[in-house]
Formats: structure tokens, C-alpha cells, sequence
């Protein structure tokens, strides 16, 4: 996508076809789990996954249904059997059903939403949420203990995530965002005040093929306490310095986001605490990688320069 006006026009209409999903599932369904499950199922087949998946499944490690496993070389087209979808989780290869895939991706999202509660953030904000796939689930299973935030760049997109908040009564709210301009996003938090807020992105960063360091540094000057990021991002290639080429990542895909958090780091703004590449993905290709950081408040960043200036005998 060469711009966010071409993307969002995409984007409206792919999650307009699946906010029309959702009223055929979610419309006198009082089982979100079966409705959710439904739309993912149908979305992921007929969304450019399942094209891609249908056209082929190649690369290194992919199996084909005879039990031949493929080389880096391989141009060879295998069938996509959606009983054996290819997902790679913490780098090894693997296979199951579409909806076994679906739910052990959720479910290793989910654990890292988990391990990230311990600072009780207010507010759970999902960067790029698409049609609320993500924030629904994770709303649903925290027992509708947490608000979330549903920013997302697509009207349509938005829609559906207000209409399933609706339906199965979750605590989400949809916000209009662009990662280009978060003004929405900033004017939001200067009319309601947060000490802790919890934000992910889950392969929407990915879009954004230069994302600017003034996008996070806007979100740091916040006078929010407390603020800690997850990122699901297919940015493998990022962390460990290989051409881009060797992604499977579309052309106008992300190419800064690991560069620019490890620059944030240096300057002392933010702790980068988890790096992990392969962490989940669906395919064999594109993996998203997991990062986790938070903000270095204004104290531990002075307790730091502190140990600095002792440590040269300047005090
Ligand atoms: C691959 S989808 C992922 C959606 C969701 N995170 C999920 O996991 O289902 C990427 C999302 O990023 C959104 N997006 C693309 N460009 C954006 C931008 N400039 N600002 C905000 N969101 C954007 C798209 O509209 C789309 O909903």
C-alpha cells in the first residue's frame, strides 16, 4: 500500500465483509465463543491468508501432504489443506486445524496480555484493533474486568468492533486513529486521565512501512506514570539484521520499528524487556516477532544519571 488512504480504503472494505460476518454470527448468538470462532474462521478463508494459503505453502520446512518437507528452494505450489494449516510458534514449524491454529495463537497472545497485568493498568489500548478481534477475546476472558481502547484507522473496522462490544456486552470503546497523525489518540488521553495504561499492536505497526519516532515519543510525554507496549509484528528480519527480501513481507511493510525502540532505549526513554523472534504466525513466512518495553519514569531515568555522575566521582 503506497498510503494510509489507500490502506484504509482496503481495510474499509475488508472489515466491512466481516462486520456483515458478525451480524449473520453474533445476531441472537448469546455464545461469543461460538460466534467469535466463526468469524475467524470465515474471515481468515476468505481474507488474504486463505488466498495466500490456497495459492501455496512454500519455503523452508513446509510439508507437503505426502510428508515431503520443502527446502529453502522450493517454487514448488502445495495445496493449502486447511486441516493442516502451517503456524511456526517460538521457531518451530508446525501444523493443525485452522481453529486449533486460531486458538493457540489466542492463546499465546493472551499469556503475554496476562504477564503484562502485574502493573494494573486502567486502560488496555489495541493499536491498529481491525474489526476487534484481539480486544474482544481478551475482554471476553478477563471477565470484562479491564476497559479497553479499540483505535483502528478503518470506519468499518470500528463498526464491527462497537457492534460485537455491543452485542456480548464488553467494555470497549472504538477510537478513529492513524499511526501518521495520533492527535485522536493524544486528545483522548488529555480528556481522561490514566497512571497506567497497557498498549499492544498486533500486526498493524506492520503497515506502516516507516513508523515515526514521534509517534511514541508523543505517547511517553503523556503524563501517564506507568506505560508498558507489546508488539506482535513481523519484524524477524529487523532484530536479526537480514535483508528484508528474506521476510516474505509485502514491499511497503514496517522496516524501522525494532530500530527505533532500540533508539529509545539508548536515549534512556523506555526498557526494552522482551525480544523474541518467530514468536507466532500463521504460515510459514512473516512470523511476528514478540517485543515488550516500558517507559522509564523521570525517577528511575535520574536515579540512573545519579549512578552515572557517582560513578565518575563527579558528585
Ligand atoms: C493486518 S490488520 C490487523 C488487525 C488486528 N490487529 C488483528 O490482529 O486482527 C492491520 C490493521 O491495521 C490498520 N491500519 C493500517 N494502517 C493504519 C494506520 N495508518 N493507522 C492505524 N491503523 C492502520 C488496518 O486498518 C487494519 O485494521
Amino acid at each position: 500500500m503506497k498510503n494510509w488512504q489507500d490502506n484504509k480504503k482496503v481495510h474499509n472494505k475488508l472489515w466491512d465483509s466481516v462486520y456483515d460476518l458478525a451480524r449473520a454470527e453474533a445476531d441472537g448468538n448469546p455464545d461469543f465463543l461460538e460466534a467469535w470462532e466463526n468469524i475467524n474462521v470465515k474471515e481468515l478463508m476468505r481474507g488474504s491468508l486463505g488466498e495466500q494459503l490456497l495459492r501455496s505453502i512454500r519455503g523452508p520446512g513446509a510439508v507437503a501432504d505426502d510428508g515431503t518437507v520443502h527446502s529453502f528452494s522450493t517454487t514448488t505450489a502445495i495445496p493449502w489443506n486447511p486441516d493442516r494449516t502451517p503456524y511456526i510458534i517460538d521457531g518451530a514449524h508446525k501444523f493443525g486445524t485452522l481453529l486449533d491454529c486460531i486458538h493457540i495463537k489466542m492463546g499465546i497472545f493472551f499469556e503475554r496480555i496476562l504477564a503484562n497485568l502485574d502493573f494494573e493498568p486502567e486502560l488496555i489500548v489495541d493499536l491498529g484493533s481491525g474489526w476487534g478481534r484481539n480486544s474482544l477475546y481478551f475482554s471476553k476472558y478477563l471477565n470484562k474486568e479491564y476497559n479497553f481502547l479499540c483505535c483502528e484507522l478503518s470506519d468499518s473496522g470500528r463498526k464491527c468492533a462497537d457492534y460485537l462490544a455491543k452485542i456480548y456486552d464488553l467494555p470497549i470503546e472504538a477510537l478513529p486513529f492513524n499511526y501518521h497523525d495520533n492527535t485522536s489518540l493524544l486528545e483522548y488521553f488529555s480528556k481522561n486521565n490514566f497512571s497506567r495504561v497497557l498498549f499492544y499492536s498486533i500486526h498493524s505497526i506492520e503497515q506502516i512501512q516507516k513508523i515515526e519516532k514521534s509517534f511514541f515519543t508523543s505517547i511517553l510525554d503523556l503524563p501517564i506514570e506507568k506505560v508498558k507496549f507489546i508488539h506482535i509484528e513481523p519484524i524477524d528480519w529487523q532484530i536479526l539484521g537480514l535483508p528484508k527480501s528474506t521476510a516474505g513481507a509485502a514491499p511497503h511493510y514496517n522496516e524501522n520499528l525494532y530500530s527505533i525502540l532500540e533508539e529509545l532505549e539508548d536515549e534512556g526513554s523506555i526498557k526494552i524487556s522482551i525480544v523474541k523472534p518467530s514468536f507466532f504466525g500463521l504460515k510459514h513466512t512473516n512470523t511476528g516477532a514478540l517485543l515488550e518495553w516500558e517507559k522509564i519514569s523521570s525517577n528511575y531515568a535520574l536515579s540512573k544519571n545519579e549512578k552515572l555522575l557517582e560513578h565518575e566521582g563527579k558528585r
